[in-house]
């Protein structure tokens, strides 16, 4: 069901139809507020008064032309702007790809640059969304070339591929945010763990690399990007006995998804912020979210019955 799901995310005839179609747009509302950006902000708004921060991404990848690149740039200024003015505990997560990383890398490392300029006015951040194994190392080395300009910036890792062990190591002298996700895509067993419990093992192994560094003193902000509740026990078990604080990590979670939980964590101490997405090239995010829980797939057919 999993590579089924997956494989439809990528098939271009599919993200064509589908979004026409108005039980998807429906369907799709369990994970996103809106499809406009206001849907976003007031949804951020709500979630400030339960102390939850957010992170918001615009939804859209692998762009063809640079305009389109350049376009989603502008969009993200002004979606900075708004966060300012609405005094909102907001950060952006954005893929590369959306800015045009296929089409012009140096121009996609120019456009990050801006919005991390726009973002520093006000205190904010940044983060970089990891996408698919082709790339990876392209992304980290982006990733590498912006920290070293501006300390406002994250990136995402994904704790189903082997290699990101290492990544971290490479990462750590540069002060980074890390988001430490498990991995949305379709990998192959050379590049990523498949089992469930595998990803599970090297999430909690690299989760603790990264509390370790920290309380040797390594500035890292550290993001726990999982629904995952039992993870983050584990997790925070490990940094209670480093003697770090809750809020030593930082829980992420999807829109719809847990809010319970996220109240909970909230309420002990630990802090969350909640990714929002917003737009309407919702197709591909929409079916990985499908993948993920084949229990989605039952809640997205009763929508249409219904
Ligand atoms: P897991 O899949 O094991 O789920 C644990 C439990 O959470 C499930 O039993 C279920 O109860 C609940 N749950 C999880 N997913 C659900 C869903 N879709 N619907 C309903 N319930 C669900 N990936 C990536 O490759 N690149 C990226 O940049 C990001 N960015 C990102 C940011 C943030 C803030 C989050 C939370 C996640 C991502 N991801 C991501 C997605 C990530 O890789 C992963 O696919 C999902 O988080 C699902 O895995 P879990 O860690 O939640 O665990």
């Amino acid at each position: 069901m999993r590579t089924l799901l997956l494989w439809m995310a990528r098939s271009p005839w599919l993200r064509e139809r589908i979004p026409r179609l108005s039980f998807a747009r429906r369907a799709v509302r369990r994970f996103m507020p809106g499809e406009e950006p206001e849907a976003a902000l007031t949804q951020a708004e709500a979630f400030r008064e339960q102390r939850i921060g957010s992170l918001f991404t615009r939804l859209g990848e692998n762009v063809v032309r640079a305009e389109e690149g350049e376009a989603t740039a502008q969009h993200y200024l002004g979606m900075l702007d708004q966060i300012a003015v609405r005094g909102i505990p907001g950060e952006l997560s954005v893929k590369l790809t959306q800015l045009g990383f296929d089409v012009d890398a140096g121009r996609t490392l120019e456009h990050m640059g801006r919005l991390a300029d726009r973002a520093a006015v006000d205190g904010g951040v940044v983060w970089i969304d990891m996408e698919g194994s082709a790339y990876t190392e392209r992304t980290v080395a982006v990733y590498e070339r912006l920290k070293a300009g501006h300390a406002n910036t994250g990136i995402c890792l994904q704790a189903y591929l082997r290699r990101t062990a290492a990544d971290i190591q490479r990462l750590l002298p540069l002060e980074p945010a890390i988001r430490l996700v498990k991995g949305a895509y379709d990998e192959p067993a050379t590049l990523a763990y498949r089992t469930r419990r595998e990803v599970d093992a090297n999430f909690a192994a690299l989760a603790v690399a990264m509390l370790e560094a920290r309380a040797a003193g390594r500035a890292v902000r550290i993001g726990v990007g999982t629904h995952d509740v039992a993870l983050i026990e584990q997790i925070a078990v490990h940094a209670a006995a480093l003697g770090l604080p809750r809020t030593a990590f930082e829980v992420q979670m999807l829109y719809g998804i847990r809010l319970d939980q996220q109240r909970r964590l909230v309420s002990e101490g630990y802090a969350v912020r909640d990714l929002i997405a917003y737009g309407s090239a919702w197709y591909p995010w929409y079916m990985r979210r499908l993948a993920e829980r084949p229990a989605n797939v039952l809640f997205a057919l009763r929508q249409i019955m219904g």
